[in-house]
């Protein structure tokens, strides 16, 4: 059986780092591995941080193409009326998180210095976990996350498929109107997520908008919900402050299908109302191959 590297499901830290990278022209994919090799014990854990390692398709492609699944795709981007989701695909994706900023800048660093020889750092963020898991708009993010010992079967790849033991990733920054937001009254604040804001119940389908950012993520198909498994962390300063937002499934085609409505683009013409108030400007799939496939590349 194939094992997914635990840091996707290791719950409670509350100190990320976000780190993705553009490889160097005429760097060989052997080099990127050797270079991975220079983290310690990568995808498990260093000094107490976990370490989750991702690809993007053409790289992991061009690394295991016998690991390869056919629905492993670069994120092609969304263009919505009016609002869209930029591509800003890059070729490694990394993961840091702990229980303090401290040591997970030292972790995060070296990740940095190890892979400084074959790659470029193209998006680096910094995230926390704010409250009692809020987003920074002052809602409870994650009340309807799979439960972890549910969240294997969410969100990894099958023993009898390619890539078992695998994780297909959305990474994306979202940089929110905060003022904009906190302008509207509670219930109308309410009615942009569909559930209630101190204690996160869901609003009744008779004053839930359908342009809630749940009535638009909430899909059904053959009396299945379409589920992810979220891991997204807020960021912020004063200047600026969002949601990197992350997750992972063991079917890709559910991230088209949620992006598709909540940009409005999958037939009946409603956005998400929340994207009037928090726009992405970086969206990217990686693949989170299983512990077994980095430890035959990484030796
Ligand atoms: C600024 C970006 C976003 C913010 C602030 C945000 C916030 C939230 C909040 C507050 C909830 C309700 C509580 C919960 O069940 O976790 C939620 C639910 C959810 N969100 Fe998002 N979200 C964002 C982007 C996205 C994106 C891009 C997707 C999909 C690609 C997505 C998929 C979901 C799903 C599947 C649920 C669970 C719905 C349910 O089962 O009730 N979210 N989100």
């Amino acid at each position: 059986m194939a094992h997914a590297q635990p840091g996707i499901f290791a719950l409670g830290t509350r100190s990320h780092h976000h780190l993705e990278f553009d490889v160097l022209p005429d760097v060989a994919p052997t080099e990127v591995v050797a270079a991975l090799r220079g983290l310690r014990e990568p995808s498990v854990t260093a000094g107490g941080d976990n370490i989750i390692v991702g690809f993007g398709a053409d790289l992991w492609r061009r690394i295991a193409p016998a690991e390869s699944p056919d629905a492993l795709v670069p994120f092609a981007g969304v263009q919505g009326d009016g609002r869209s989701m930029p591509a800003t695909q890059h070729d490694v994706w990394i993961w840091v998180h702990g229980t303090g900023p401290d040591v997970l800048l030292d972790t995060a660093r070296a990740v940095g210095r190890s892979l400084a020889p074959v790659a470029v750092l193209a998006l680096e963020q910094p995230a926390f976990v704010y409250r009692d898991s809020r987003d920074l708009t002052g809602f409870v993010d994650g009340t309807e996350n799979p439960p972890v010992f549910e969240a294997p079967e969410v969100a990894i790849i099958p023993d009898d498929q390619i890539g078992a033991g695998g994780s297909y990733v959305i990474a994306s920054k979202w940089v929110h109107d905060l003022d904009a937001f906190h302008r509207l009254n509670v219930t109308d604040q309410e009615g942009v997520f569909g559930r209630t804001k101190s204690d996160s119940v869901e609003l009744d389908d008779s004053v839930k908008p359908p342009n809630a950012h749940i009535a638009r993520v909430v899909i059904e198909e053959d009396g299945e919900e379409l589920e992810l498994f979220r891991r997204s962390t807020p960021f912020g300063t004063v200047r600026e402050a969002g949601l990197y937002f992350l997750a992972f499934s063991a079917d890709p085609t559910r991230f088209d299908k949620m992006l598709a409505r909540m940009f409005g683009v999958s037939g009946d013409g409603i956005h998400d109302h929340l994207t009037d108030f928090s726009t992405p400007v970086s969206g990217a799939y990686y693949f989170a191959p299983s512990l077994e496939a980095l430890a035959t590349l990484l030796g």
